[in-house]
């Protein structure tokens, strides 16, 4: 258990890079698997999940190795079917494993995959998915038996425009004998860097980005070179720290159309949003206005995974905010966290009300999840006194070193 010590009552102020995006390295890496010659990732995050998925690579027979700051896949020596429990129960993007490895040695086995503490987190729009491709699932005692020998094209209608079913239905795909179409389809853009870097490896996916996506066979050419997008969350965290303190922070790197929801808030708050061809700049107020409602959606709407940094902005904000977590039920661990720290909210199921309080005083808080745990962080920085954050290798797995960047944009923070 690892610790972050935040000296409240700094301004963040300066320029910062976007890093590669955490949730397209992650299912990039698992699509690794369909590549026939080794390939080259630029701009690959050094991340707790984005190591875990390397061992787990690793554990399949793949050779996973950094070359400086290029992240190198051989997959050609992969030959195991099986995951480790230990891995997948260590991060939750090992279910992307299953549409690649289906695909590639036409089985897998699995267990349930783990992941943050935000609620209950179904695999069954994976499963049906899979299911539609003609891979025969048997789930026994907590295992899934995945067999794929009569994978075939399909028509696939999501409930719901799940970002990892998706994905694995992508990945799938690839491999199926004819043309699949994913109705209902995530628009997210890592989706969409997904389709990209597939396409590289000689596939034909067309579609990303809109809810209907196209996916054919194709022959995979020698190697593939690709760079991971940047990470729309970890910028949005760090202009959201602007808004809470007042400062002022450019995120190069990183294109205003990523972060369209989340700037439309800095702006209805009060913030001063500046963006060029590949940089976002916030100069926040001196106190940022209350939100009158934020809604979490799927993209192109508010992103679940900004909603915490938000809600730490509505606790210092004037006046009454209201948020509503449509994406996941239990999302809202660090409402009592902040309150620790003199915020005022009440939750109700997924509606939080926040009001606004003037001033913050720091304390001992927990991080219960990775984004909730950034969101305390940014809340101690405007905190009268010191404010101790536990867990914070939590925070890691979304964050290289959450500290540092903030510290070079002229916050005080120790880990111990
Ligand atoms: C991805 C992101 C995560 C983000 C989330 C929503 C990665 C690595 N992670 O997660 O950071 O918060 O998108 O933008 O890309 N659901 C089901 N059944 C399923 C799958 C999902 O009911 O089989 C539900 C989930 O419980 C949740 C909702 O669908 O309520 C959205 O989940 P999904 O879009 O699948 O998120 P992830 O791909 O897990």
């Amino acid at each position: 258990m690892s610790q972050l010590i935040v000296t409240g009552g700094s301004i963040l102020n300066g320029e910062i890079n976007a890093p590669g995006a955490k949730n397209a390295a992650l299912p990039i890496l698992a699509a690794t698997l369909l590549a026939k010659e080794p390939v080259c990732l630029n701009g690959c995050p050094k991340l707790g999940d984005v190591k875990n998925m390397i061992k787990l690579m690793q554990s399949l027979g793949c050779k996973v190795f950094w070359e400086g700051e290029a992240l190198i896949v051989d997959s050609r020596s992969a030959q195991c079917h099986e995951m480790p429990d230990h891995l997948l129960k260590a991060i939750r993007s090992s279910i992307f494993l299953l549409g690649p490895m289906v695909a590639r040695f036409k089985k897998a086995i699995a267990t349930s995959p783990g992941g943050c503490d935000i609620g209950r987190r179904p695999i069954d729009l994976h499963i049906k998915a899979l299911r539609s491709l003609g891979v025969v699932i048997d789930e026994r005692h907590g295992t899934l038996y995945c067999d794929g020998e009569n994978l075939r094209a399909a028509t696939i209608h999501l409930d719901y425009p799940s970002v990892g079913a998706t994905e694995n239905a992508m990945m799938a795909a690839v491999a199926a004998n004819g043309e699949t179409i994913i109705q209902n389809a995530a628009r997210e853009p890592e989706v969409v860097d997904l389709q990209e870097f597939l396409c590289k490896l000689g596939y034909h996916v067309q579609g990303a980005g809109s809810s209907e996506i196209c996916v054919r066979p194709g022959c995979a050419p020698k190697s593939a070179k690709h760079t991971i997008m940047r990470d729309r969350i970890v910028a949005g965290t760090y202009l959201c720290g602007a808004a809470i303190t007042g400062g002022d922070v450019c995120v190069r790197g990183i294109h205003k159309e990523l972060l369209g929801s989340v700037l439309s808030k800095l702006h209805e708050c009060g913030c001063e949003v500046e963006t060029g061809r590949d940089y976002v700049r916030a100069i926040g107020p001196k106190r940022p206005q209350e939100l009158k409602r934020v809604e979490t959606l799927p993209y192109p709407g508010f992103p679940t995974d900004m909603q915490a940094q938000m809600f730490a902005l509505c606790t210092v904000a004037e006046g009454t905010s209201v948020i509503v977590e449509n994406v996941f039920e239990n999302r809202f661990h660090h409402a009592a966290e902040l309150s620790r720290m003199g915020g005022e909210n009440s939750v109700n199921g997924s509606i939080a009300v926040i009001r606004g309080v003037k001033k913050l005083t720091g304390a001992l808080v927990d991080a219960w999840d990775l984004r909730g745990g950034a969101a305390l962080v940014l809340a101690a920085l405007r905190a009268e006194g010191e404010t101790i954050v536990r867990g914070a290798q939590i925070i890691d797995r979304g964050y290289e070193a959450i500290e540092r960047d903030l510290n070079a944009l002229g916050a005080t923070i120790v880990r111990a």
